[in-house]
């Protein structure tokens, strides 16, 4: 694509001025054609400084993702084959469902922008302005229906090794897929199944990243407990950075866990914050409070409750107490 060949040569150029004559060879095309899509470039949102003599220059590049910066040269075996991006959608979630209702084939991704309705879990909205990572992926992994919930556990592991690997910062897992920096929330994972009685049709992985955002778009009362990669490390994020490592990550972790669901279980059990801990449960119809053991090779919660009864979880929201 023209306008991506321009686009590089004039990243490549590091702010030094590249002549209309210049582009115009380098990419085989017109001035007229250069000059055009320098102009697409600016509704995307680059500003872009034309000095009639010296040529172009890129001066702002928008917090944008684009799809062409994405899979540049991303070698991922199976999850973003397909990578759909969206300027707005209600929910990457519901429209990956719809994709993979009509049939979209195993490692398609949606991202979002934004999103004006996305879901969180146990029925709650995800508040999702611009400047995060709302993504959605499509798996069909031939496991025993039991197992699905540690395509959820999976997907928390990928998460926080990208916050690592990306931003070099800690994350920690609690309990089933909250991603915690500082004991703030930097990224929910609400999975969403289809089955039969005993077979998964498909499974749609969402991911909800606090990057960029400002914190004040959020409510009082969930800004308290929500933090964002940017708060944490004090500068912005190059946000396709992130999600290219976030595919790798997942790609990476998706293909053993084919060959062994629960081979991701250490690295999970190494991430997590909440055995060990004293912990309330609640949202299964009864709220419980005791000592998070350990999660089982379903990847349910193990609980020592206070009575001493032992007692396993396979969904619920929990509350880390202060000790
Ligand atoms: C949670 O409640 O912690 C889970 C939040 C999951 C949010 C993500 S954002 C991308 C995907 N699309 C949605 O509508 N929800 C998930």
């Amino acid at each position: 694509m023209y306008k991506d060949k321009i686009l590089n040569l004039l990243r490549s150029s590091h702010s030094t001025f590249l002549s209309g004559e210049e582009l115009a060879r380098k990419t085989g095309i017109s001035r007229t054609m250069v000059w055009k899509y320098i102009k697409s470039l600016e509704q995307e949102g680059f500003e872009i400084e034309a000095v009639p003599s010296q040529g172009y220059r890129i001066v702002v590049s928008p917090d944008r993702l684009r799809q062409p910066d994405i899979k540049k040269g991303l070698k991922t075996k199976r999850i973003g084959r397909e990578i759909i991006l969206l300027p707005e959608i209600h929910s990457t979630n519901a429209f990956a469902m719809e994709r993979a209702n009509e049939g979209a084939y195993e490692g398609i991704v949606v991202i979002a922008e934004l999103q004006t309705k996305g879901r969180g879990r146990l029925g709650r909205t995800w508040i999702s302005p611009p400047g995060n990572i709302y993504c959605s992926i499509v798996v069909r992994p031939q496991i025993p229906l039991h197992k699905a919930p540690l395509v959820t556990l999976m997907g928390a592991v990928a998460v926080a090794a990208t916050v690592k690997q990306a931003c070099g910062l800690n994350a920690g897992i609690k309990w089933p897929n909250d991603i915690l920096l500082s004991g703030k929330k930097v990224c929910g994972l609400l999975t969403e199944m289809s089955a039969e009685q005993d077979r998964i049709r498909h499974i749609v992985l969402g991911i909800g990243i606090n990057v960029n955002m400002h914190l004040d778009a959020l409510p009082a009362e969930v800004r308290m407990q929500t933090t964002t990669l940017a708060a944490e490390t004090g500068c912005s994020i190059d946000r396709t950075m992130l999600v290219r490592e976030l595919l790798r990550s997942m790609d990476a972790r998706y293909l053993d866990f084919l060959h062994d669901p629960a081979s991701m279980l250490d690295e999970w059990r190494k991430l997590n914050v909440t055995t060990g801990r004293r912990v309330v449960v609640s949202g299964a119809g009864e709220t419980l409070s005791g000592t998070a053991r350990d999660i089982d090779n379903e990847g349910r919660l193990v609980l020592m409750l206070d009575d001493g009864a032992r007692r396993t979880v396979a969904a619920g929201d929990v509350t880390i107490m202060k000790e």
